[in-house]
């Protein structure tokens, strides 16, 4: 199969039966949350939950904070000078801000795909075979195992499995973008963190992701954040708008995905939804 051909995945769920679907059960819990990069103020004061086991779109117009705040839930955070993140960010039971924390064993339960896909310059398979090792999984049948059904799961088994001692970089865009949603699967994270993982695909292998994210809902919690208000509303439960107000990102407004398309409480909502903001 190609990135013409979209794997069959889960049927789409009609937007008024979205969030509502799932029970509303926080997985993430930010409160009065807060990031400052030396002076700048990323993000300002938001307290958000993430549902377990929906989709949730960040959506908002650029420097609003939308990376920032993902980077707080893997602890990217840490490896920017001069970072300072304030208030309570939770998963689970997991205080995310205590400086004790295991920054590895977190990454293990926090998966993260980025914009651009970024495979490790090695074997598809191997690709899978290096975090699954790293996290200490010894057995080798294992490994093949989980190997096999990260990639049955992104749709790319039938595509590669002829050729797993092949480069990972000469894959297709947005079969390597596949791969990398693999890779973060592969540990059977909690969450997955998406920074626009799609658009930086031609369309088409944009909407194969599109499809195989929107498959995802009840198997793993999913924040992607977006550009595409479109594609927010097709594959979303929940929506968050932030926005850049007084030199800061805020939170404007946290719902449904219906209630924040079609019956937004806040006038910058409702402008940014119609497309006449942002
Ligand atoms: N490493 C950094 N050092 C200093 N300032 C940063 C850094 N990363 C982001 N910023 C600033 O923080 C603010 C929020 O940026 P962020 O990248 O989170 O926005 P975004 O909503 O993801 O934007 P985009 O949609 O363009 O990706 C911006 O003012 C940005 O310039
Ligand atoms: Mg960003």
């Amino acid at each position: 199969m190609n990135d013409n051909q979209r794997p069959s995945l889960d049927p789409w769920l009609p937007l008024q039966e979205r969030a509502a679907c799932c029970e509303p059960r926080p997985l993430v819990r930010a409160r009065g949350l807060t990031l400052r990069y030396g002076p700048t103020l990323a993000f300002d004061d938001v307290t958000l939950d993430v549902h377990a086991g929906c989709i949730t779109a960040l959506v908002g117009p650029s420097g609003c904070g939308k990376t920032s705040f993902l980077s707080c839930i893997n602890r990217l955070t840490d490896l920017i000078p001069g970072a300072r993140v304030s208030g309570e960010l939770r998963l689970a039971d997991l205080d995310l801000l205590d400086p004790r924390l295991d920054v590895i064993a977190l990454r293990r339960r926090v998966g993260m795909v980025f914009q651009k896909p970024n495979p490790f310059p090695l074997s598809i398979r191997r690709n899978l075979d290096l975090p699954l090792r790293e996290h200490g999984m010894r057995s080798r049948t294992r490994r093949a195992d989980a190997t096999e059904r990260a990639l049955r799961n992104v749709g790319l088994w039938d595509e590669v499995k002829d050729r797993l001692e092949s480069p990972a970089l000469a894959l297709s865009g947005g079969q390597q973008q596949r791969l990398c949603i693999a890779r973060a699967l592969v540990l059977e994270p909690e969450i997955l963190l998406m920074d626009e993982p799609c658009s930086a695909l031609d369309p088409l292998a944009g909407g194969v992701v599109e499809d195989l994210i929107a498959g995802l809902r009840g198997r793993v919690t999913v924040l992607i954040v977006t550009h595409n208000l479109a594609q927010a509303r097709r594959i979303s439960d929940w929506a968050a708008l932030f926005w850049k107000q007084e030199e800061a990102g805020r939170l404007v407004e946290h719902g449904a995905v219906r209630q924040i398309f079609e019956t937004p409480t806040q006038e910058l909502t409702a402008a940014y939804v119609r497309g006449r903001r942002g």
